[in-house]
């Protein structure tokens, strides 16, 4: 660990997001000096391995963020709405990846390529958007800014990881089970996942819309600022591990032709395009797991309105889309002086 780096504390850190954000850390050199990993009473005793050096678990408690200089938050939204608060009068900066604070009016909800200068305007706690409206907001930016986008439809096939590592465990089972001839067991997911996808993502709302699909909604208008954007989401649950994949469609303000966005896209941070039909390339899940960008392709005409444009956006949902995302929330902060 670096003597000059900052004592960080990672909540939830035996979870999917929590696990990766320790190794996203190491990964990109963050400044160090001490780790402190956080989790439940269960999880003491465990070690985790940071820098070629097992560290040991503590259980999270009200004096846990004594001298933390900043807390990634990944252990659920009742977790964040106790403990981010506690940190934060402590004098921790929280990065929360939950979704406890992310529309709360006194909290930025940042995507470091879209809206980093609002992690400058946080009183203690900074939000982690979800997970499928980081990807897509990371491939509408450089579109938004040229074009304008007045309204949304997007349909998301999302991975397993995003609900934690019990929901990994629940695929691997069900898919093990069903080739044994046994009967698939159901704990997480409101269907069975295996060999199925399920158009509900959290609980249905009145207007008939999940909460994630409201997610995208609302989260989408708050980084842009723009509060006009009209979003319609589908959210849907697949049995892939890793990687949520979008069908994205778009009505911009002004005419933007497909090799307009394609070249605005190449030139933009954080994205790849992977969009050559002649050779059959586009971006599927697989190829997505495991990198930091958000990987764009398929993009074409929608001829069905004025100015539409449909795509397809792939990335890594517990990277980009959860513990990528907040290590360079944390990194923007550094590099501004605010840590
Ligand atoms: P634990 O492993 O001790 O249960 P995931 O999202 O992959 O399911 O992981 C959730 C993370 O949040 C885990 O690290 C889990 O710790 C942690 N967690 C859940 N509930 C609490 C709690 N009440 N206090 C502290 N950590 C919690």
């Amino acid at each position: 660990m670096e003597q000059n780096g900052l004592k960080v504390a990672v909540v939830g850190a035996t979870g999917a997001v929590g696990n990766l954000m320790i190794k996203v850390l190491e990964e990109r050199n963050f400044p160090v000096s001490r780790l402190k990993l956080l989790a439940s009473a269960r999880s003491v005793g465990k070690t985790l391995p940071f820098r070629g050096v097992e560290v040991p678990v503590e259980e999270l408690v009200e004096d846990s963020f004594k001298d933390v200089q900043l807390a990634l938050f990944s252990a659920g939204g009742s977790t964040s709405k106790k403990f981010a608060p506690v940190a934060a009068r402590a004098g921790t900066v929280v990065i929360d990846n939950s979704n406890a604070w992310r529309m709360d009016k006194e909290v930025p909800l940042v995507v470091p390529e879209v809206n980093p200068e609002a992690a400058l305007t946080h009183s203690g706690i900074i939000a982690n958007p979800n997970c499928s409206t980081i990807q897509m907001v990371v491939a509408l930016k450089p579109i938004y800014d040229a074009a304008g986008i007045r309204r949304i439809v997007v349909t998301t096939f999302q991975a397993v990881s995003g609900t934690g590592k019990r929901a990994i465990e629940e695929l691997k089972n069900q898919v093990r089970d069903i080739m044994n001839g046994r009967e698939a067991v159901r704990e997480i997911y409101p269907r069975q996942i295996a060999f199925n996808c399920f158009p509900q993502i959290g609980p249905f709302l009145d207007n008939g819309f999940s909460e994630e699909e409201m997610k995208m909604v609302n989260e989408t208008r708050k980084i842009f600022s723009d509060s006009r954007i009209r979003v319609c989401a589908t959210t849907v649950r697949i049995p892939v591990f890793y990687g949520h994949s979008e069908s994205i469609n778009i009505e911009t303000e002004k005419p933007v032709s497909p090799e307009q966005v394609r070249r605005l896209l190449e030139d933009a941070p954080g994205v790849k395009v992977v969009d050559d039909l002649s050779k059959g390339s586009y971006p599927v899940a697989l190829d997505a797991a495991g990198r930091d960008e958000t990987l764009v392709g398929r993009i074409r005409i929608d001829p069905s309105v004025e100015n539409g444009l449909a795509m397809w956006v792939v990335a890594d949902n517990i990277r980009k889309g959860a513990a990528t995302n907040a290590v360079q929330i944390a990194e923007f902060l550094l590099k501004s002086k605010r840590l």
